[in-house]
């Protein structure tokens, strides 16, 4: 069995979304609201008997868990695989290796460090960067820290960094791969940064991944960052974590604050255990790269509705690092740089203090309701019973269901209740993580359309351009959702093969040696491509049937009406896709 389906067969897809969003059962499907978009009504379902998920609000999409793991945590194909083999303890094959691109990459790291010295020698010696260095000097940034953060500045031209690295031998397709040029509608490139103070981004190993560019005034946006590229994505992103990180092992403990300046003054002021989430939203890889230095959390994110939601969002974090994860809370209307600036004690005094992050959840989750009515109680219990469900720890989850159940004036029992209905009963073919799959696989998702389509397709790039209109989450499963993306992307064999994961070469290798028509080409791969979204709209009833029943059972009419006006989209859809099939087996002309 290959990697790829036997992690299909271990996963449970239940128990993997439910750590993004609470799901409750409905019918045959589970319901929560989409991890994806925010919406207010549940729109999201999950599949168990297929093992699949679906959106039916504004994503109006679908796929397996490696889709949902990619689209959630901003992953490539490999990076899921890897982590899902790692989460059910399944050994990858050792021909897997990540790409040799490590020579791409490492010229990317060179040129990001030349860039980071060019900034850094204007700001320290330019005339033209005096009101960068009297912005850095009026928030407080000394020369000690502009020294250990390599700040830097960038003049105010179009082409300044582009003529300095061009004459270093640097050629443009890299500046723009770096994200260090854009690219005008009229083809002339430019400067990224421009007039800004630059702040160079670190990976753990302290190489050079992007910069963040902050505005010398109160424009907006104050920040810009590099976008993503070969070395740097936001969401795996730690600012500080090179400077950070043998404090952290040292404290063991890590503060996590929200912007670039808390960091720097942090640091500047001996809280060397320091990072930053770049921006609010904390995310399971920055959790990952923590959780190797040390286990105890302290967030410090700024005290505004972002900044709460954001801590909110961790509750489920402290499953994966099995620990609590705590929150400091700064004055309303102040960011650590401030208070710590202001007094470095109290930011002392405010992390030793810090409580535990579902303490703050219920205190700050209590604001909105009034508890004194049965309303406010029950709304209460509603928003709260959720997190509680999501603590594994049994204790703690004892503990808040208890301190629950006091502040709504309910039984603990009758919340137990609560409880348990919330929690799905477990998938027929769950296993523990590591147990041998001893139940019958559920179907693979083994389908002789697609790889029709697909060999048909590698071997006639030029049939390209009339499939268009395959998207593709008409395939069902990853493995040729992955041929499709690199077959779309290049016409070479060998380079669709190089782009693909080592995990997925096999199945390519397969659909290359199938048996493949070699006349009528054109008429077959469109009739294909109809077939394909034929079973893609069916599959899709199906599941739109699924979640119309279990609502239906409910009575909730608002909802009822939502997905019958998406059911009856769906199969005019249908109409007319199989008009247009019998348009076609008329023929031109008849
Ligand atoms: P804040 O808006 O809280 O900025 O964003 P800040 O750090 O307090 O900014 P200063 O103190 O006025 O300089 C927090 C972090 O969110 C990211 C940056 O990483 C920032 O430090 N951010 C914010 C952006 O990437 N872009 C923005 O436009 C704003
Ligand atoms: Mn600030």
């Amino acid at each position: 069995m290959d990697t790829v389906t036997e992690i299909k067969n271990r996963a449970d897809i239940v128990e993997l979304i439910s750590q993004y969003t609470p799901l409750s059962r409905s019918g045959k499907t589970l319901k929560g609201l989409c991890p994806f978009h925010s919406e207010k009504h549940g729109s999201f379902f999950v599949y168990p008997d297929n093992q699949t998920w679906h959106c039916f609000g504004a994503c109006a999409t679908g796929g397996d868990i490696f889709s949902f793991i990619m689209k959630k945590e901003g992953l490539t194909f490999g990076e899921a695989l890897e982590r899902l083999a790692e989460k059910y303890g399944i050994q990858l094959p050792s021909r897997y290796q990540p790409t040799p691109e490590h020579d791409r990459l490492d010229d990317l790291f060179r040129l990001n460090a030349a860039a980071a010295q060019y900034f850094h020698d204007l700001l320290l010696t330019s005339p033209a960067a005096d009101k960068a260095r009297a912005y850095l000097d009026k928030r407080g940034v000394n020369a000690g820290s502009i020294a250990d953060f390599q700040l830097g500045y960038a003049l105010p031209e179009w082409q300044a960094l582009k003529d300095h690295l061009n004459q270093a031998g640097y050629p443009d397709d890299m500046l723009l791969e770096a994200g260090l040029l854009g690219r005008a509608d009229t083809g002339r490139l430019y400067d990224r940064f421009r007039d800004q103070v630059i702040i160079p981004i670190a990976d753990v190993r302290g190489r050079i991944t992007g910069f963040g560019a902050r505005v010398l005034n109160d424009s907006q946006p104050k920040y810009l960052n590099s976008p993503e590229t070969p070395l740097f994505s936001k969401s795996a992103t730690l600012f500080g974590i090179n400077l950070a990180a043998s404090a952290i092992r040292q404290a063991d403990t890590a503060i996590i604050v929200e912007g670039y300046l808390d960091v720097i003054i942090s640091h500047q002021y001996g809280f060397k255990n320091t990072v930053a989430s770049m921006g609010t939203a904390i995310t399971e890889k920055q959790i990952g790269i923590l959780k190797k230095l040390s286990r105890q959390l302290v967030l410090a994110l700024d005290a505004d509705v972002a900044g709460e939601e954001a801590m909110t969002r961790c509750v489920p974090f402290e499953n994966l690092l099995e620990s609590e994860i705590k929150v400091a809370v700064a004055p309303a209307g102040q960011d650590p740089d401030d208070v710590i600036r202001h007094d470095s004690v109290d930011w002392t005094n405010l992390i030793a203090l810090a409580g535990p992050l579902v303490d703050f959840v219920f205190n700050h989750a209590a604001i909105g309701f009034d508890l004194r009515t049965a309303a406010g109680k029950s709304g209460l219990a509603e928003k709260l019973l959720p997190v509680v469900a999501g603590i594994k720890d049994p204790v703690r989850r004892g503990h808040y269901l208890a301190e629950l159940a006091g502040r709504v004036g309910a039984t603990t029992a009758d919340l137990q209740y609560s409880l348990n209905r919330l929690k799905q009963p477990p998938a027929p073919h769950r296993l523990e993580p590591g147990a041998p799959a001893t139940v019958a696989p559920p179907p693979a998702l083994a389908s002789p359309i697609e790889d029709y389509f697909l060999a048909l397709l590698l071997k006639h790039p030029e049939l390209k351009p009339q499939c268009k209109a395959v998207k593709p989450e008409y395939f069902e499963s990853v493995e040729n959702r992955e041929i499709y993306a690199a077959c779309l992307a290049s016409d070479d064999l060998a380079v669709i093969r190089q782009r693909l994961d080592a995990a997925i070469r096999d199945g390519f290798d397969r659909l290359l040696g199938a048996p493949a028509p070699d006349n009528r080409l054109a008429e077959r791969l469109s009739e294909c491509a109809l077939r394909l979204e034929e079973k893609h709209l069916k599959a899709t009833a199906i599941k739109i049937k699924d979640v119309l029943n279990a609502e239906i059972d409910k009575g909730s009419s608002a909802e009822i009406l939502k997905f019958q006006e998406q059911g009856l989209a769906l199969d005019s859809r249908l109409a007319e896709l199989f008009k247009r099939k019998e348009d076609r087996h008329r023929g031109p002309g008849r």
